[in-house]
């Protein structure tokens, strides 16, 4: 080759180069404006199926072309390292805390005491007190480098990694007025909506509930896997930015600035001129608060002029400029009718109070629940009680006591039941729950109903016309008993029950046919195992490829798939143990429904790391760490956070922490590369454990 020739090719490379780079740029700008438009602004300018495109193709461009990834890049977002220890970090500016108060009263005494000190002209700012977690997030000229939460107020856990994949929150800001180094201070929460979703997710696969958004937004943000984090929609608001070099001297100033530097400060912010304003903002946020679609737990009211803070200053503990005024927990007394005991898909028993219908928290509550046994026993509620009711951070209304002073004196006290209300069969209660079971899955009306809704729904096998209602009329009329059943329904039988119109039968029949398409992750997960989600369904079908080997698989064998703990592993031999099960999964593979993953999904699958655990560690040239931890479940492996003496493998990237290698060298833990790794997994043999190959690749290190 000539020397104009190579230069000429060089050239080449170097041009295309920049004009890969210069697309990874403009996807990442454009995905970014859209995440502002849909989270911040909450106008989206773009379907949800064309975002995941454009995200799509700057992930894929990303993976061929690492050294283009950028720290702010909106892929990021998604998540996928492994937080193993949050680092402790010590506060730039302490994170203090707000006076309560909890009257007007008080709110009156604060204002004449500024009043004293200032002399001059003040105004206030009125924000919402939102209930969630307190974060301090740092920008280091326009990129986000560090999120730490509020710890002991000196100190908090550098939660980085996990804040990065909040939509809401600008990993790169927009406009050029912000200081070059900042930190802005601001409250993550979980909207209400997301929460429900969380645990109407839960009750399906039987899992206990969460008790509010707060706790759930505090946990999430602590969680080892910044993917499940991901998933799990966190939101934040801003309400504070701390700099030397500020655009504005006025608090309610720099947050319209901020605003327009990409965070989302809410629109409920207002200024008040005197202190009657500000109550006339509390009466309205305590009346209005469950219109929101977020909670909070008061306002706080804030000096606005920084001039005036530095005047006010602060004491030992919070400022003496702002102060959180409470909202009062909203509580209400009714009288108990009775208790009655609803059954779950599930078959867990949960007693509910019906309560003389009342006022609370702006909605008319007429029944809550009273979770299990343990908590009647507790309160000692009996029917005829006078109870309080109370709204607090909770979505269910919550009876926390019995007015004493009205109860009758020939009241009884409450006997738990001890038979199924439904069918009459014993209840059970093992040890280690607090709920009672009906052992009686197979013929128990809503459990079985309860099962056929769950099979059908969404995620699962997706038969949108077979609706709750028709269930239940099918189930009634004894023409489906179970899911199976579902699939022997004919045209006559439909339209006798359900008085539909011929479409919709058609339709119903045709989405039944569909079902008999959906992969056999899918299928596993409708057939409703208890604690089996989708994310542990797809794991199981990846490790045992059809549902024989799952129906044969010990408790061991169980207990090597990533992330089976013992109780899950249990449900599914207690689940094939039942002959009725075992019987409407043969019928249900009579009726044509796939119960093995297909010829596509084999060939991305093996056996081939069966019993062997990984610590994938680094960034990779040629997978993403998402599609190469999946590569290993998908060939039987297992992944773990962190290196043991168990660990079979630890697969090295590039800036692999030097700990993480002495550590794996101290234990003896062989270090291979992605492409080491990829040998593994293309070699012919299948499901051997260590071949001759292994052998070589134990000896070798990541540069060898
Ligand atoms: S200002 C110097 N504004 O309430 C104190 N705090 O004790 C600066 N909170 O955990 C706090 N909404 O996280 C401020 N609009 C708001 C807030 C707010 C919620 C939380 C904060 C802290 C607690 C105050």
């Amino acid at each position: 080759m000539r020397l104009s020739e190579l230069s000429a090719l060089v050239v080449n490379f170097f041009k295309m180069n920049e004009s890969i780079k210069h697309k990874i740029e403009q996807l990442s700008k454009q995905i970014e404006e859209h995440n502002f438009n849909y989270y911040v602004n909450a106008a989206p300018v773009i379907s949800d199926f064309e975002f995941d495109k454009l995200l799509e193709e700057l992930i894929k461009l990303e993976n061929e072309h690492p050294e283009f990834l950028q720290p702010d890049s909106p892929s990021q977002r998604v998540g996928g390292q492994i937080t193993k220890e949050f680092l402790t970090v010590k506060h730039k500016y302490p994170m203090l805390s707000l006076g309560n108060t909890y009257s007007e009263e008080d709110l009156t005494d604060f204002d004449e005491r500024i009043k004293k000190v200032l002399v001059t002209d003040y105004e206030y700012v009125c924000e919402l007190k939102y209930d969630g977690v307190a974060i301090g997030i740092t920008y280091k000229n326009g990129i986000l480098v560090q999120a730490v939460t509020r710890g002991d107020g000196e100190k908090g856990d550098d939660v980085t990694t996990n804040v990065k994949t909040i939509k809401s929150i600008p990993l790169k800001l927009r406009g050029t007025d912000f200081p070059t180094e900042f930190e802005i201070r601001g409250e993550i929460f979980m909207p209400r909506k997301v929460f429900d979703e969380i645990n109407k997710d839960r009750e399906e696969i039987g899992e206990p509930l969460l008790a509010n958004p707060r706790n759930t937004a505090a946990g999430t943000l602590k969680m080892q896997d910044s993917a499940v984090v991901a998933k799990r929609n966190l939101d934040c608001f801003l309400y504070a930015i701390l700099a030397d070099n500020l655009p504005h001297q006025h608090h309610y100033e720099n947050l319209k600035a901020a605003k327009n530097w990409g965070f989302k400060i809410s629109e409920h912010l207002q200024k008040a001129n005197n202190i009657q304003n500000v109550f006339k903002y509390l009466d309205k946020w305590d009346k209005q608060r469950n219109d929101l679609e977020f909670d909070i737990d008061g306002v706080v009211i804030k000096i606005n002029s920084f001039e005036q803070q530095r005047i006010l200053g602060f004491t030992a503990k919070s400022p003496r400029w702002a102060i959180a005024y409470k909202f009062k927990t909203q509580r209400v007394s009714t009288v108990l009718e009775s208790i009655v005991y609803q059954v779950g898909r599930t078959g867990s028993i949960t007693p509910v109070a019906n309560l003389k219908p009342v006022l609370l928290a702006g909605t008319m509550v007429k029944r809550a629940s009273l979770h299990n046994a343990d908590i009647i026993e507790k309160l000692d509620v009996r029917e005829g009680d006078t109870v309080f009711v109370e709204k607090g951070g909770e979505i269910i209304p919550k009876i926390i006591g019995v007015d004493q002073s009205k109860r009758d004196i020939f009241s009884e006290k409450t006997i738990y039941i001890t038979h199924c209300p439904e069918c009459a069969t014993e209840l059970v209660r093992s040890e280690a729950e607090a709920n009672h079971y009906c052992p009686n899955e197979s013929a128990c009306p809503p459990q079985v109903k309860g099962r056929m809704e769950h099979f059908v729904s969404r995620r699962a096998l997706d038969i949108d016309s077979l609706g709750a209602e028709t269930i239940a009329q099918l189930y009634d009329a004894g023409l489906i008993k179970n899911c199976a059943d579902i699939y022997k329904l004919k045209k006559e039988d439909i339209l006798k029950i359900d008085r539909m119109a011929e479409k919709s039968v058609n339709n119903l029949l045709a989405g039944i046919e569909a079902s008999k398409k959906i992969p056999f992750e899918r299928v596993l997960y409708g057939i409703g195992i208890r604690h089996i989600g989708e994310t542990t369904a797809k794991k199981l079908a990846y490790y045992f490829k059809n549902i024989d080997s799952l129906k044969n698989a010990t408790l061991e064998s169980l207990l090597e798939v990533g992330d089976i703990g013992e109780t899950t592993a249990k449900a599914i031999l207690a689940f094939f143990a039942d002959a009725d099960n075992t019987e409407i999964i043969e019928k249900l593979k009579g009726a044509g429904l796939q119960f093995a993953l297909s010829g596509e999904q084999m060939v991305n699958s093996s056996d081939k790391l069966k019993g062997l655990s990984f610590v994938v560690s680094g960034v990779f040239n040629k997978f993403s760490r998402d599609d190469l931890k999946k590569a290993i479940e998908q060939n039987g492996g297992k992944n773990v956070g962190s290196i043991s003496s168990k660990t079979n493998y630890v697969i090295a990237g590039d800036n692999m922490g030097p700990e993480k290698h002495r550590k794996a060298e101290k234990l003896g833990v062989p270090i291979i590369t992605e492409d080491d790794f990829i040998k593994m997994i293309s070699e012919n043999e299948p499901g051997v454990r260590r071949t001759e190959s292994d052998e070589k690749l134990i000896n070798q290190t990541p540069n060898s």
